[in-house]
């Protein structure tokens, strides 16, 4: 490999004599989802991410031969001060629900993330507190003025000592708040972004651009992984020509659309917004267990997430290969 990596990080007043050393190489398997607009679908694109990769990663796949492990492991990050993943998506409990205040306090000493187990193989460190707004900012900014741009490998720093407990790691950011998706993006190997085609949607597109080019100069293997449309209709072929033709003016290199979008379901978008609604999660459980009673636009954004799933393991897999064998 032709890139060079940094050797080691200080972070902390106690790491200025023994720098932490990343193990850059064994890091594949962070997912940034990140697009600074709200509403894009970060929160539903993780959710289903994450409990799609872990029934495959348990499953297996038999036509290929591929054994199934029941005792893979995903772990979900919330950064989110809404906590809608932790309490919606993911069901917290009470007792495990600390709404981010252990996320906040890893991130301010510089220690390991503490996630709590919401589902058999899927963990979660649990967002939702007011610290992940104005006391992140605040803690972010004396991180920089001490340690400079490797103030945005402190979140890497916290789940390093975790990460190899898993076999894949995704992490759900807020809209508009640059340090947490900072933070994010120095943990992440790789960035998804859902956009819908809405001119907000794709400036949060740019936003999130300019937020990864400072962040690939401390985190060299960053990568834009590809960009996904996001409730959007099946048949808006122009709508889609015009939104990718300014993703590419965005992206310009970097630009790749996932063949599949998430189609729109007006079903999907009422349960989700309603707080006594049913989990988008458990929603698809039941289409998954061949509910034939839900609405067929369910099944098919069903349908849709199973597709991208695939997408995004194929293509990861599929760069760091590519960068593996330059
Ligand atoms: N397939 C869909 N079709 C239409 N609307 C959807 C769909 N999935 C989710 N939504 C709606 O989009 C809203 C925003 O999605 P969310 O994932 O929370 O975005 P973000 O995390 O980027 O703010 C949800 O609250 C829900 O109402
Ligand atoms: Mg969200």
């Amino acid at each position: 490999m032709s890139l060079t990596l940094p050797q080691s990080i200080v972070l902390t007043e106690y790491d200025k004599d023994y720098p932490v050393e990343v193990p850059w190489l064994d890091l594949w398997h962070v997912y940034v989802v990140a697009n600074d607009k709200g509403g894009a679908g970060k929160t539903s694109t993780v959710a289903n991410l994450a409990l799609m990769i872990l029934k495959k990663l348990r499953r297996g796949d038999p036509s290929k031969g591929i054994p199934g492990d029941p005792d893979a492991r995903v772990l979900v990050i919330d950064l989110n001060a809404q906590g809608n993943l932790t309490v919606h998506e993911f069901g917290a409990s009470e007792e495990q629900n600390d709404h981010g205040k252990g996320l906040y306090d890893s991130l301010h000493a510089g220690t390991a993330l503490k996630p709590v187990t919401v589902r058999p193989g899927l963990d979660l460190v649990p967002g939702g507190g007011e610290w992940l707004k104005d006391d992140v900012a605040t803690l972010y900014r004396r991180l920089r003025d001490k340690y400079d741009a490797n103030a945005d490998l402190r979140l890497l720093q916290c789940l390093l000592p975790i990460a190899g407990d898993y076999d894949f790691i995704l992490i759900d950011t807020p809209p508009e708040n640059p340090p947490l998706q900072r933070l994010a993006m120095g943990a992440g190997r790789w960035i998804i972004t859902p956009a819908k085609t809405d001119n907000g949607s794709l400036d949060g597109v740019k936003e999130m651009s300019e937020q990864f080019k400072k962040v690939r100069k401390v985190n060299p293997l960053l990568t834009l992984l590809g960009v996904v449309l996001f409730a959007t209709g099946r048949k808006s072929t122009q709508i889609h020509q015009k939104a990718e033709k300014r993703l590419r003016e965005i992206l310009k290199g970097r630009y790749f659309k996932f063949r599949t979008n998430i189609g729109h379901s007006e079903a999907v978008a009422q349960e989700s917004r309603d707080v006594d609604g049913e989990p988008l999660v458990a929603l698809f459980d039941r289409a998954e267990g061949g509910d034939t009673s839900l609405p067929e636009t369910v099944r098919s954004v069903h349908e849709d997430y199973r597709k991208l799933t695939d997408e995004v393991i194929a293509r990861s897999a599929e760069i760091k290969k590519a960068i593996e064998e330059s």
